[in-house]
């Protein structure tokens, strides 16, 4: 197709990992709740790697399904372009300004429309179109139906700029193949493009990339300012803009190295029922809704397809890691913008799915400072959506240890008077405590733990060995620590 493989080609991603160790080939392996089983096994081990099933029963060798792609230091610091071989505190140090960086710069890398590109290497409208034909995970045992979408890029404009916006948005299988739900939650940058194009003309273009690099399911499930195109933002990512395809139907663009996509058109009042599905939360609490069906005008696949699959669940699953490292690196930014001073630290955990557990070190500058510090991470657009918990700790703790986080909050919170609660806060549909119909308000918990500012003179010294100590002892005996 006269293209290159860009530094966007998931094919080349593939065998960048594979060299690196970091990819695990599986054979036979069903799609219907087999993937994700062996998903999940893998997210819980120590370093998990990518997973990339082939031979799926039912399906041609070839037709494969990608799971796991960022979920260890490795792939995200590979993913990212930030370097090989990350661990877990490089890479925290590597992204260290990085999203206020990338925002900047989006504009210099502004995606370029190409002719062609390999998505176009087969093309289905009418009866050809037909999903199943692809695998199509099932992904945990109560879902209501296959997932096609999960680690997906969905593609929407604003209907009066032209600015496209990406968001991984769950893609259900409708109608025996024939078409798909998008499960778009109001608010999001999707839903707001297509409620104005319904105003506007009583439909809305919509298109969907389901296989490629892993930086556009980061970008895609990442909350990317308002107005900034998520295409441009991984080209500033990456430091390339982003090759990208007009879908021959809506106009919209699709990467042009994509693996499986379709575009289409939504209508107001064309909806089915979709779920329930295995949500962030570890639940499936989000039940079985309305929601809107796409009229699919044709699909677009490059030879043996590759399905960009992410299933949340109970933590850690596909993407908490992504989730907590990208929230945690935009929420320490976001925090540092306001100006509140001597931030060293966030950290959006992932037993939290990386937005209902936040810790914030900081060096108490006066008193009241670490309150403060409580209420705007809590509050904060970046950080408030569905917090439960705002733990703030002195700068000597390490806010990625739950364990060093937890000894604070026993140690230097006296719960009578260092816990607050904030109610009727910005909630979510899914959470596993709001009732279905109810508003999704909650409420969350500030606990300070860090040492009470007037006795930071006086409060007793932590028992532990110091630095010197612990240097000589590791340079003598360095099989302590293998
Ligand atoms: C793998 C994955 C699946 C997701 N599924 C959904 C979903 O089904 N519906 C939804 O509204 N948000 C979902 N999200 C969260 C959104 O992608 C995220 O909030 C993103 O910022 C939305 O894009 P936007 O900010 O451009 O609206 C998912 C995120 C990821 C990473």
């Amino acid at each position: 197709m006269g293209l290159e493989p860009s530094v966007f080609d998931l094919r080349s991603w593939l065998e960048r990992t594979e060299a690196s160790g970091d990819l695990l080939r599986l054979e036979g392996v069903d799609a219907s709740l087999e993937i994700g089983a062996a998903s999940q096994v893998n997210y819980r081990r120590n370093r998990p790697r990518a997973l990339l099933f082939d031979d799926i029963p039912g399906h041609p060798t070839g037709m494969r399904v990608l799971t796991s792609s960022l979920s260890s230091s490795y792939l995200m610091g590979a993913g990212l372009g930030l370097g090989e071989g990350l661990s877990d505190r490089d890479l925290v140090e590597a992204l260290r300004g990085k999203p206020a960086q990338w925002t900047a710069q989006a504009k210099d890398f502004a995606a370029v429309f190409v002719e062609d590109g390999p998505i176009f290497e087969h093309r289905l409208s009418g009866d050809d179109i037909n999903f199943t034909n692809f695998p199509c995970p099932v992904w945990h045992e109560a879902d209501g139906g296959a997932y096609i979408g999960t680690g997906c890029a969905v593609v929407t404009v604003d209907p009066d700029n032209g600015v496209p916006n990406l968001g991984a948005y769950r893609i259900q299988v409708q109608d025996a193949g024939r078409s798909v739900t998008v499960n778009i939650e109001a608010g999001k940058h999707g839903f707001q493009h297509l409620k104005r194009w319904f105003a506007k003309e009583g439909r809305a273009p919509i298109a969907a990339s389901l296989g490629h690099h892993p930086v556009l399911l980061v970008v895609a499930g990442t909350e990317v300012p308002t107005g900034i195109s998520e295409y441009d933002y991984a080209g500033a990512i990456l430091a390339t803009p982003v090759p990208v395809v007009a879908g021959p139907v809506t106009g919209l663009p699709l990467p042009a190295e994509s693996e499986l996509a379709f575009e289409g058109w939504v209508y107001p009042n064309r909806t089915r029922p979709e779920g329930p599905f295995g949500e962030w939360t570890g639940y499936y609490s989000g039940g079985t809704t309305e929601v809107l069906c796409v009229d699919v005008a044709a699909i677009y696949h490059r030879s043996d397809p590759i399905n960009l699959g992410a299933p949340p669940g109970k933590p850690p699953h596909d993407y908490s890691y992504m989730r907590s490292v990208m929230k945690s690196a935009m929420a320490t930014d976001a925090l540092i913008a306001t100006g509140l001073a001597g931030v060293s630290g966030v950290w959006c955990h992932e037993a939290g799915g990386g937005r209902s557990i936040i810790a914030v070190a900081l060096e108490q500058r006066y008193a009241g400072h670490s309150r403060q510090a409580g209420y705007l991470a809590a509050q904060h657009p970046a950080t408030a959506y569905m917090n439960r918990l705002v733990i703030t700790v002195d700068s000597d703790v390490d806010p990625r240890d739950l364990h060093e986080v937890m000894w604070a909050v026993s140690t230097r919170c006296d719960p009578a008077i260092d816990v607050d609660i904030m109610r009727r806060s910005w909630g979510s549909r899914v959470d596993p405590l709001v009732r279905p119909g109810e508003a999704s308000y909650n409420s969350r918990m500030l606990i300070d733990a860090c040492r009470p500012f007037e006795r930071l003179g006086d409060f007793p010294a932590v028992a532990e060995a110091n630095t010197e100590s612990l240097d000589v002892v590791r340079r003598r005996w360095p099989e302590l620590e293998s």
